[in-house]
């Protein structure tokens, strides 16, 4: 049966230990990579069912849930997974931490593209790793990765990992087969092992075609891993779980002995159930869900050009992210954002994702139309006010 979803209604979520609407004011929350939707009627009937049965014992994941994740992957992607090649963990974040210990030592250097999602240069400190950064190049407003210079930081630093962000946050890039073998090519040839972080990629928009890096990566399997979840694509971050993908049978092993050294190699009852009926019964959700995002992005980008020309906006090619260049309305990162929360709006400072991120703000449009117009037009009074650099 078709169920029609509403993401016109406006559910209030202060007062629910949400992360993102934590204020006690009035704010319009535009940050977080989390959507201010309803999730999909079979997962919250999923959720019920559970409940009904009542019995919430140890679980393990079932036959039925690698299908789902075999199948997804495959239908869409033909990413070809057998259950040798999936192992589960409690995120993706935590995977990008385990992996430090897979490929490198301590010390070791780790490159990751600037700007980038914050947990990429952390775990790389956090984990007394070198973190080397190479900065994305801005090309006729999307950004590209500098193939020159990740060579170049490679033989310089003697990097070991590359972690990938595909697609990426925050730019919202969908790397093409052609840039992701060129940038195989060169991990090739100086040894560098690639984890590809995925849990944007089914939240590719219109127009625009996902590679599983996994796909590329056969003769170099042993040196490949990517990491992906559910709970981006169906909006169900507070049930955290996520995968680990490699096709080599060695590196698997290596990865779940390494997981299991902490006992962290499963999920809960809710995140296994849930995960399979998203695979098996949440498409129809996630169609509607980003026809509606896309229209809400060229609802953003036509108001922005019309009421704010001077911001230099990056056209997402995935997610609901929008990074904007605000250096017209400001010379430091903290006023910026201290500009757009005294109007009861906020974004996610572009200057936490490294130094590219300089006077840029991410804007998320995930929500309901009303609020997102709302959110807009703080934004627009903010800026109004502020007399524009040069
Ligand atoms: C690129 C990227 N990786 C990982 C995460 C978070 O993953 P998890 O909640 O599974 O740790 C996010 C959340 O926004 C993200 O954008």
């Amino acid at each position: 049966m078709l169920v029609l979803y509403n993401f016109d209604e406006i559910i209030d979520r202060r007062d629910t230990g949400s992360l993102k609407w934590h204020y006690s004011d009035d704010t319009i929350p535009l940050w977080v990579a989390d959507m201010d939707f309803k999730a999909a009627q079979p997962i919250l009937d999923t959720i019920e069912q559970v409940a009904q049965h009542g019995v919430l014992g140890y679980t393990k994941p079932t036959a039925a849930l690698y299908e789902s994740i075999i199948e997804w992957h495959g239908s869409r992607y033909d990413l070809r997974l057998d259950k040798q090649n999936i192992l589960f963990s409690p995120g993706v974040v935590p995977s990008l931490a385990l992996m430090m210990n897979i490929f490198t030592e301590v010390g070791a250097a780790v490159l990751v593209n600037d700007p980038i999602y914050t947990p990429f240069m952390t775990k790389v400190e956090q984990n007394s790793r070198k973190l080397v950064t190479s900065a994305l190049k801005e090309v006729e407003g999307q950004y590209h990765l500098d193939l020159a210079d990740i060579e170049a930081k490679i033989v310089e630093h003697e990097v070991k990992l590359y972690l990938l962000c595909n697609p990426h946050n925050p730019g919202g890039r969908v790397w093409t087969r052609d840039e992701l073998e060129a940038l195989l090519s060169i991990c090739k040839k100086h040894n560098v092992a690639i984890v590809s972080d995925e849990i944007h990629q089914d939240l590719t928009l219109s127009g625009h075609t996902f590679t599983p890096f996994l796909t590329l990566a056969e003769g170099y399997a042993h040196k490949v891993v990517s990491l992906t979840s559910m709970t981006k694509t169906f909006n169900i971050a507070g049930i955290k779980g996520s995968m680990i993908f490699a096709k080599d049978e060695a590196l698997i092993k290596k990865i779940s002995q390494q997981q299991h050294l902490n006992d962290e190699y499963e999920l809960n009852l809710f995140a296994y159930t849930v995960m399979q009926s998203a695979y098996e019964e949440g498409g129809e959700w996630l169609e509607q869900a980003f026809a509606y995002i896309e229209t809400n992005i060229d609802l953003t980008l036509r108001f922005l050009e019309e009421h704010l020309p001077d911001i230099k906006v990056m056209r997402p090619e995935a997610s609901y992210l929008i990074w904007l260049d605000c250096s017209a309305y400001a010379q430091d990162d903290q006023t910026l954002y201290d500009t757009l929360r005294d109007a009861e709006v906020e974004l996610s400072a572009g200057i936490k994702y490294g130094a590219e991120g300089h006077l840029k703000m991410r804007l998320n449009v995930a929500c309901p139309k009303a609020l997102l117009i709302e959110g807009l037009n703080r934004i627009h009074a903010a800026f109004s006010d502020v007399v524009k650099e040069s």
